[in-house]
């Protein structure tokens, strides 16, 4: 276990709680989706993980030890990625890279090759000479993810690191993130109020309103909570009965009927087989495919009443 957070409270003066009882875990080579809407507590979360906020109740462990602000030797141990950027728009990417490996303590040729490495990481190994106030959005949030990693960090929290970038930067920042989890075993915090990049990115989704968690799991059993089978509707221009046959003997269909080229088939809450669906109708003409699968926006819908892009109340 990398950080556990028990009933953590935390108030600012006279407001409502800004985190309200909040349990979360997370685990050794685990990326944890941590998904709210504005003001859902995400960043005062995370600033409590780091040691940058004192809690009212409750407690934070972080590599086995009790989180109190003190510690140094903990703050090494994570790199932070914070949601507002902190690299230095007129020195180069390399000094940048250079200026945040030296804080955290690293020197010498093993400073110069993990700059090496890390440029490499996040794509801008061509471009480290140039000064970051020349570089699209999408290259500067992926420096300023870089800057969070040259100490190879045994956890690293990343506080929206997307917002404002162009859709080619954020799925190389998915690819990479993930990857690196995956294959150096390191814990990831990723805070998002973008449904598609939880589902792309996070083992473990968190979702957070108010200052609570009010789901957790993964993608698979956070869908499986809305009550309600999927209906696939598949229209075609030459239908068949042995296609139709061979739905409906697939492991997880419930019902298939065929009605005026349209095949209708169902499927039980949190599966999802489209493409072996697609694969049995290679022989027929596809005129259009209707998937009425419940999303992470619905497991929200349901539970808050709102949509979370904008908190608002439908
Ligand atoms: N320093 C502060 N003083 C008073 N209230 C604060 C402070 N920081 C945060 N809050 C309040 O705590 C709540 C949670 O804020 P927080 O910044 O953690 O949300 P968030 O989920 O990170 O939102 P966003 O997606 O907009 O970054 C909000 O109601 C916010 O107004
Ligand atoms: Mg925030």
């Amino acid at each position: 276990m990398i950080v556990k957070l028990n009933n953590v409270i935390k108030r600012f003066q006279n407001e409502r709680l800004a985190l309200d009882y909040l349990n979360m875990e997370v685990k050794k080579g685990e990326v944890v989706g941590l998904l709210g809407p504005n003001g859902a507590g995400k960043t005062t979360a995370i600033k409590s993980i780091v040691g940058l906020l004192d809690i009212d109740e409750g407690s934070i462990e972080i590599f086995g030890q009790t989180q109190n602000g003190n510690n140094k030797a903990i703050r090494k141990r994570i790199g932070l990625v914070t949601q507002e950027l902190t690299i230095y728009e007129d020195m180069t990417a390399y000094e940048n890279l250079l200026f945040f490996g030296k804080l955290y303590g690293l020197r010498g040729d093993h400073l110069k090759q993990r700059i090496k490495e890390v440029a490499t990481l996040i794509g801008l190994e061509s471009r480290l000479n140039e000064a970051p106030k020349r570089y699209s959005g999408g290259m500067k949030r992926r420096l300023n993810i870089g800057c969070a990693l040259l100490h190879e960090p045994e956890l690293i929290i990343m506080d929206e690191p997307t917002v404002g970038i162009d859709p080619q930067s954020r799925n190389y920042i998915l690819d990479f993130v993930k990857d690196l989890a995956h294959k150096t075993d390191t814990a990831i915090i990723y805070t998002s109020h973008y449904i598609e990049e939880v589902e792309a990115i996070a083992d473990t989704i968190y979702i957070i309103d108010q200052g609570h968690i009010i789901a957790e799991g993964t993608l698979e059993t956070l869908i499986a909570k809305i009550k309600g089978d999927n209906h696939i509707l598949i229209d075609v221009k030459n239908p068949d009965e042995t296609v139709l046959t061979n739905i409906k003997n697939m492991a997880d269909v419930k019902e298939a009927t065929l009605k005026q080229g349209t095949y209708q088939i169902t499927t039980p809450p949190g599966v999802n087989i489209l493409n072996e669906l697609l694969s049995l109708l290679s022989p027929l003409v596809v005129n259009n495919v209707t998937n009425k699968q419940p999303n992470l926006e619905d497991v929200f819908l349901m539970l808050t009443g709102k949509t979370l892009r904008d908190g608002e109340v439908n």
